[in-house]
């Protein structure tokens, strides 16, 4: 603690003080200047511990002045018992003790009184802020409700959660591994050309030794297929809700961020019929009992064989033309809309987690639920999900 009025550094001798009188006096000069500086204002001593004192002042002046004062290691107090207690001559040393307890009962006193004084001016101050105006009129405080995507998400959860299934969640940040190789997509494979990602730019690991791992905002739910089979033996019945990324122009169906539900379920002898039969009911159960389900052949990687899932046109009940007599422009008159892609897990797949191929089968899905809510909902366009806007959110209470 570097002390600017440095006459504590110096020894009483360098200071020529060599009799009882020129000591007093010496001890005379701290004392003042203690005393200056105790009746300073908060403000004044904090830039008095700044610009004079000592490098990282504490926030609260009297502490800080009590540092600089009494503080162990380089106080004022403690420099004197250095360099003019120890370091006296035998014919002053009674002097020097004799002042020495004097200047330090006299600081000790000084700031008890100043910490006290501010302790009760701080409480005064609380009191005040904290009095209660029962004149004033009450607070309203806006009552909100769940965002239309996460009431979609609840009544998907609780359909399946009926029929058996528990929700699962799992990491937004991937490696490469989970989001892909696993789930039988090899580097360079065309498959990952669709789902472009952001990858994350990370420094080398702290020790310096190995290169980050890369890591990616993942690009749908599936890695949780691979983590919950990891952790589970068969059978397994899990759902997993969440958001997922890719690089894809936003437009009225796209988004770079949007929302999936996987769907995982293996287990002894799992039949391409149990999947038709849940799919079908989830989709009864979400949509009402008119909408027609049907399946197409698709690919994925990790499903053998994979399919896409379409219902009837919501908008035109599936006679592709819109009310007034054109082209339905939702379906585009096709008279269905997609929904997602499913299929049974391929015995590949299984070999990533050290099930037996021959002894388990499953199936799996994933769902865009932005799609779903849209289609359910009637909305056209996917990014009033994400502009906050109160008047669209108002409409779902
Ligand atoms: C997949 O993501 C697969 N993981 C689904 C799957 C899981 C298949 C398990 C088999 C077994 P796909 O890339 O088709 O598949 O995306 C699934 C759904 O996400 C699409 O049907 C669509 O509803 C939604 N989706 C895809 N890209 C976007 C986007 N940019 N914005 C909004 N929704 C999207």
């Amino acid at each position: 603690m570097p002390n600017v009025d440095n006459r504590t550094e110096k020894t009483l001798a360098e200071l020529g003080a060599h009799d009882p009188l020129s000591v007093e006096e010496e001890f005379r000069k701290v004392r003042q200047r203690f005393d200056r500086q105790i009746a300073l204002g908060a403000d004044e001593i904090r830039n008095l511990m700044l610009e004079e004192v000592w490098v990282g002042s504490d926030a609260n002046p009297v502490t800080s002045l009590r540092n600089f004062w009494v503080g162990r290691k380089a106080g004022v107090l403690t420099l004197i018992t250095e360099n003019w207690l120890k370091k006296a001559p035998p014919s002053l040393k009674a002097t020097v003790g004799k002042q020495f307890n004097e200047l330090k009962i006299h600081i000790e006193a000084g700031l008890e009184a100043r910490r006290q004084q501010t302790e009760a001016g701080t409480e005064e101050a609380a009191l005040g802020r904290e009095r209660i105006d029962l004149s004033l009129p009450g607070v309203k405080r806006p009552v909100g409700s769940h965002h239309l995507l996460r009431q979609v998400f609840q009544q998907i959860e609780d359909i399946f959660v009926s029929i058996g299934f528990s929700v699962v969640e799992g990491p937004e940040i991937e490696t490469p591994y989970y989001n892909f190789e696993a789930l039988n997509i090899p580097e360079f494979h065309p498959v990952r050309d669709d789902m472009d990602t952001f990858y994350l730019d990370l420094p080398p690991s702290p020790d310096g030794r190995t290169a980050a791992s890369p890591l990616l905002l993942r690009t749908h739910t599936s890695p949780m297929q691979i983590r919950t089979m990891e952790k589970r033996q068969p059978p397994v019945r899990v759902i997993v809700p969440g958001k997922v990324y890719r690089r894809d122009n936003p437009d009225a169906t796209h988004s770079f961020v949007f929302h999936q539900v996987e769907g995982l379920a293996v287990d002894a002898d799992i039949t391409f019929c149990d999947f038709t039969g849940t799919i079908e009911y989830f989709v009864k159960q979400f949509f009402g009992p008119g909408v027609k389900t049907r399946f197409r052949p698709s690919y994925f990687p990790f499903t053998e064989p994979s399919v896409e899932f379409d219902v009837s046109c919501l908008f035109c009940g599936g006679g592709g033309a819109s009310a007034g007599g054109g082209t339905c422009s939702k379906c585009k008159g096709a008279g269905w809309i997609e929904l997602f892609g499913a299929g049974m897990v391929d015995p590949a797949v299984y070999g990533f987690v050290k099930y037996d191929p021959k002894k388990v089968s499953g199936f799996a899905f994933g769902m865009g639920i932005d799609r779903l809510a849209m289609l359910k909902y009637g909305i056209d366009d996917i990014q009033v999900f994400f502009q906050n806007d109160a008047r669209f959110l108002r409409q779902f209470p």
